[in-house]
């Protein structure tokens, strides 16, 4: 090595030995007379001292800029009393400089590599390699770093088998849009990238694998958001001769293990996770993912309703929907303003309104109070607990979709009052998914997971008579209100698979043309088998408390799925495109 220590390494008990550090100049200062450079690489900073007695190296330090990397040579001293940095592992020495190498100069960084400044997210990931230099983002991918070795530790220990999986695969759709490669040697042929390894880890089921495991890259051509990639890491498992607790058991030994040893700090709100059916989560809380972190639940008032004054509460009552309550403790403090956005809030996430009803001292304070009845109102009131000062927001229609919006009031309702209790991990297991559900844009009938995912066994003829009543034996796991994974049990046996593709609308011929490969496996002998799925970015981003995935992936594509440091996608040499046979259609 070109040094004899890193630069977080020295202490006092280093104090008189001569020593060689290489790094980056974080920031020097030049005390007329005395110049002093903190050097910095991935181990910590070290405060180097450069004194006129040493002429050469005094001149060199004269020219030196921020990020310049150098390579010095000096003695280790004891800083002066008062001089000590108790905030920094090195902080009670410096060296004395004897020598100093300029090993590459260094332009002017496009922003600040040593303060923690906002700077744009266009320039950051434009220099994603400066971008990476700066300590929250360092602490970032080392963190992920750890998160992914105690997964694979956890797992090896466990006994499943690490099984890479190919990314140039098939044209398998599971769900959303697939990318494609184009063949060279088959021209007007494709390849697509991978979703998921969803088909792959379920032949190594009928392979006899037993238990597998791998960290996947996945795919998926789809609108970006702020916990969504294009591509995205999995760490996924599957299993043979197993039942639903069998996969989550492990999953959560998992996530215990790596949690605690990551993220000490803070408590996890229930050991084992506690487990809400789907039908449960939607109408307590108004969504599959809720955050358990507060509890202002949703409470089911339709019966209250019926027949009442307000017309749209007794419409939807009458016609099989729902009318579902929440009371926002202490909410009367809502501005006109607060009350506004809500509605904003809950209009865009497909409500007619937001009904409310304020709870004063002597009376209902709301809109909709001399149609619903001072009768009804109260019997709301009471039936949701709610007291003075508090407010009671609405949700009518038809269950599920009409509860989301009441959902997204009340996570929006539990930030502004202040009710989420940030000390805490909030894990929750949703289990007994729906089989299918209708698209809210076609009207078509869709997996709700995936088509491998198997009906609930008691509800196994429904899957023909009743498709969208059908529950599948498939869980997720939220953290935080996030869906950090999900999974399901499969279908093994051809017949129920091919049954489950045609209530997707999947011919026989066309399963035979995009799935096969299945079918075929199916008849030769394939376990009963389940598994999991996790979002390793979406995980290591609640953990680093980051805001949106990209914090957490060391070169992630924008919000318009463009890499700005590579520049891709990017146009491809004439002679490159006509070898696969492709033409360009300019815009
Ligand atoms: P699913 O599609 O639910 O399941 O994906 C599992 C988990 O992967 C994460 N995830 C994403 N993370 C970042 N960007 C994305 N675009 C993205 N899409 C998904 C989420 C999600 O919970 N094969 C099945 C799993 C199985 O059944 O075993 C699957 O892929 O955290
Ligand atoms: P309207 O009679 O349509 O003006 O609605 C009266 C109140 O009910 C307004 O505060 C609306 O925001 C609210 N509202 C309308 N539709 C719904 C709905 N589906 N769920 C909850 N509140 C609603």
């Amino acid at each position: 090595m070109l040094r004899t220590h890193t630069c977080g390494e020295l202490n006092v008990s280093n104090t008189g030995k001569s020593v060689t550090l290489c790094g980056w100049v974080h920031r020097r200062r030049d005390h007329g007379g005395l110049i002093f450079i903190d050097l910095r690489d991935r181990y910590g900073f070290t405060q180097v001292v450069i004194d006129p007695n040493h002429g050469t190296a005094f001149a060199a330090a004269e020219k030196v800029r921020s990020e310049w990397v150098l390579k010095i040579t000096g003695t280790v001293r004891a800083r002066l009393e008062g001089a000590a940095r108790e905030d920094n592992p090195t902080g009670g020495i410096e060296v004395l400089v004897d020598e100093l190498n300029v090993l590459n100069e260094a332009k002017t960084p496009p922003f600040e590599i040593d303060q923690e400044k906002d700077v744009g997210e266009e320039i950051r990931l434009e220099y994603r390699f400066l971008d990476l230099r700066r300590e929250r983002m360092k602490n970032n991918i080392i963190r992920r770093h750890d998160i992914m070795k105690q997964i694979r530790r956890y797992f090896h220990d466990n006994d499943f088998v690490e099984v890479e999986t190919p990314i140039l695969i098939k044209g398998t759709p599971e769900g959303s849009r697939e990318y494609l490669v184009p063949s060279r040697l088959y021209h007007g042929k494709f390849y697509v990238l991978p979703q998921s390894p969803q088909q792959l880890k379920q032949l190594l089921m009928v392979s006899g694998m037993d238990k597998y495991f791998q960290i996947a890259r996945c795919f998926r051509d789809e609108d970006q958001r702020g916990d969504r990639q294009p591509e995205f890491t999995q760490f996924e498992i599957e299993m043979s001769f197993c039942d639903q607790d069998d996969v989550m058991n492990v999953m959560e030994g998992c996530f215990i293990e790596v949690t605690k040893a990551v993220r000490p700090d803070r408590a996890l709100q229930a050991e084992p996770f506690p487990r809400i059916t789907y039908r449960e989560a939607m109408e307590k809380y108004g969504s599959d993912k809720p955050d358990l972190r507060f509890d202002m639940p949703l409470t089911n008032v339709t019966d209250i309703v019926k027949g009442c004054g307000f017309k749209v509460f007794a419409d939807v009552a009458s016609s099989g929907g729902m009318v579902s309550a929440m009371r926002a403790p202490r909410a009367s403090v809502f501005s006109r303003k607060d009350i506004d956005e809500l509605t904003d809030l809950a209009q865009r996430h497909g409500a007619g309104g937001l009904a409310y009803i304020i709870v004063k001292e002597n009376e209902l304070q709301s809109p909709i109070v001399k149609f619903l009845g001072e009768d009804v109102a109260k019997s709301i009131v009471e039936k949701v607990g709610a007291k003075t000062g508090d407010t009671v927001f609405f949700a009518a229609g038809q269950y599920p979709h009409a509860l989301e919006p009441l959902g997204e009031v009340r996570k929006e309702c539990a930030k502004r009052l202040k009710l989420i209790d940030e000390s805490i991990w909030s894990y929750v297991w949703v289990v007994d998914f729906p089989m299918f559900e209708k698209s809210k844009e076609t009207g078509e009938v869709g997996a709700v997971h995936h088509p491998f995912t198997r009906p609930h066994p008691d509800d196994e003829t429904l899957v023909e008579s009743d498709p969208l009543a059908a529950r599948a034996i498939a869980y997720d796991l939220v953290l935080n209100g996030n869906e950090v994974g999900g999974g399901s049990m499969r279908i093994h046996e051809h017949d129920l698979q091919k049954r489950v593709f045609n209530v997707l609308g999947i011919s026989d011929d066309d399963a035979q043309r995009r799935f096969g490969h299945m079918l075929r496996a199916f008849e030769y002998g394939a376990p009963p088998h389940g598994g999991i799925a996790m979002g390793l970015d979406r995980f290591c981003m609640i953990l680093a408390d980051e805001p949106n995935i990209r914090e957490v992936i060391a070169f992630p594509k924008d919000q318009k799925a463009k890499d700005l440091m590579l520049g891709a996608p990017s146009a491809m040499p004439n002679q490159q495109i006509e070898e696969l046979g492709i033409q360009i259609i300019e815009e």
